[in-house]
């Protein structure tokens, strides 16, 4: 069996899809953003189905808009192997984050057709509804929903900064029906494979082209409301103050610090929000919203550096008198990657002569859900200076061509199983 990816045409549809994009690129020139059920998300969810029509693959989606691309085996009644990731992307991202894992799975699929194989199980390419959290808070929205990891009216009772549910937003996007019909079971899938970008610079400083993750680390989010007291910024003297943006500078200093006392590089921990109210120049602050995004492969670590937050919180609500309260976004365990799949990554490397390196995903992906009802694994291949969630963010046609063909290869050996 013959396997040839077409890097000319996959190299093209990546471009293509980058100009689906809601945000003009400001300085950049090539930034993308696209927002779960914005006009250009729905465009490319569009396009992506046009390239699965034009193969003779069968499509359908769900009530999230997760959307499925079958290639259906010549014993359907099989669980399927499935691939696949998403293709939102945060404000002035790159075009490779999660975008590679589904072209690439859809190239992957196309060069297995090519090859002539006949797969026993289906094959069935997944394109996740908002990995990102940007729109809703949460990331991995669609693959929490067919994991059961998300409870479903909880979800649908998310809101979007402009007040708009999740469940009118879905619903306008044309995915109706209710969540609870998203999830999936058990044993609907023979097993899971993502496609992925490092997203860090392992890969590329060590010069080795395929990662294999055996693990991804567990993140949390985490919503803190300040409230301190606003007023003129002319005329509120400042013994008075009780400026809740001072207290949340405090916070995330805090933050920061209690990050780096566990000494172990798989502890990171960002502030990456910070919503002012009024939000006026000449306005003391009365109220800031801070969201939290912390991850550890160690999730009593973890907990243990938000007990430390904790405590220097109840000490900025005495010395800055401001009321700060917490609410939990999200707390997940980490996923281990199956030893079957990682043998047979394994083992195709080997016989093509592939150099690669069994690592920790230290970002979240959908896999990290699909390891609750599939066993899973992810390949990952470098990325420039090792460069995510920003436009210049850039993965080699060859690097993303070698993990299209490894990912074809294993899926062919899944799909015989
Ligand atoms: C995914 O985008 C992540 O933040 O890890
Ligand atoms: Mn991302
Ligand atoms: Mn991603």
């Amino acid at each position: 069996m013959q396997i040839q990816i077409d890097q000319a045409r996959l190299t093209s549809e990546l471009q293509t899809l980058a100009t689906f994009t809601d945000a003009e690129p400001v300085s950049d020139g090539t930034s993308v953003t696209r927002v779960v059920f914005s006009s250009d998300d729905l465009r490319a969810r569009a396009w992506l189905q046009e390239l699965a029509t034009a193969e003779g693959f069968e499509i359908c989606d769900d009530a999230v808009g997760n959307i499925f691309i079958r290639w259906t085996g010549t014993e359907p009644h099989l669980p399927a192997v499935a691939t696949g990731s998403h293709t939102d992307a945060i404000p002035h991202a790159g075009m490779y984050d999660g975008t590679v894992g589904v072209l690439g799975g859809l190239e992957a699929m196309r060069a297995l057709k090519r090859s002539g194989l006949r797969p026993r199980r289906s094959i069935e390419l997944v394109m996740f509804t908002s990995e990102e959290p940007t729109r809703f808070g949460i990331g991995c929205l669609g693959s929490r929903l067919i994991s059961g990891t998300l409870d479903p009216f909880r979800a649908d009772a998310m809101q979007d900064k402009e007040e708009a549910t999740l469940a009118a937003v879905r619903t306008t996007a044309g995915f109706s029906g209710t969540l609870s019909s998203v999830r999936l079971p058990a044993d609907y899938y023979h097993a899971w494979l993502e496609l992925h970008i490092e997203q860090g610079p392992l890969l590329e400083r060590e010069g080795i082209p395929i990662g294999i993750v055996t693990s991804i680390a567990a993140p949390a989010g985490y919503r803190f409301t300040i409230t301190g007291f606003g007023g003129h910024a002319g005329a509120l003297l400042m013994p008075d103050r009780k400026d809740a943006l001072c207290a949340a500078a405090e916070l995330i200093l805090s933050v920061e610090k209690h990050a780096l006392a566990t000494g172990a590089i798989d502890t990171v921990a960002t502030v990456g929000t910070c919503d002012v109210h009024p939000g006026a120049v000449n306005s003391v602050p009365s109220r800031v919203v801070l969201q939290l995004d912390i991850r550890d492969t160690d999730p009593v670590r973890r907990e243990s550096v938000m007990q430390s937050i904790r405590q220097d919180c109840e000490q900025l609500r005495q010395h800055r008198k401001a009321a700060i309260t917490e609410e939990l976004v999200n707390a997940d365990v980490p996923a281990q990657s199956s030893p079957h799949i990682i043998q047979l990554l394994e083992t195709v490397c080997t016989e093509q002569s592939i150099q690669y390196k069994k690592m920790v995903s230290r970002a979240y992906h959908d896999s990290l859900f699909m390891a609750r009802i599939a066993p899973i694994a992810m390949i990952f291949i470098p990325c420039r200076n090792g460069v995510s969630h920003r436009p210049d963010e850039y993965a080699a046609p060859a690097d993303t061509t070698l993990g299209v063909h490894l990912l074809a290869s294993v899926l062919a050996k899944l799909a015989l199983e």
